[in-house]
């Protein structure tokens, strides 16, 4: 499933960019380019970030996001 159409990024490699330290919505869009086009899946990112920043060792990270 694609969490960005304009750089069609998948799910996947949002929280794979997550899990690797991407920590908010700019660094995943550095990394993945997800979020960079019109901007309307930032949301969808950075609820990821919020769920799976935690279980990668980032609590408190994701919440200043
Ligand atoms: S859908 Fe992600 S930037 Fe447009």
């Amino acid at each position: 499933m694609y969490t960005c159409i304009c750089a069609r990024v998948r799910e996947c490699e949002v929280r794979a960019a997550i899990a690797e330290g991407a920590h908010d919505d700019e660094s995943v869009g550095e990394v993945t380019g997800a979020g960079t086009g019109c901007g309307s899946c930032v949301d969808r990112i950075c609820g990821l970030i919020r769920e799976v920043a935690p279980a990668a060792g980032l609590r408190g990270l994701a919440a200043a996001s």
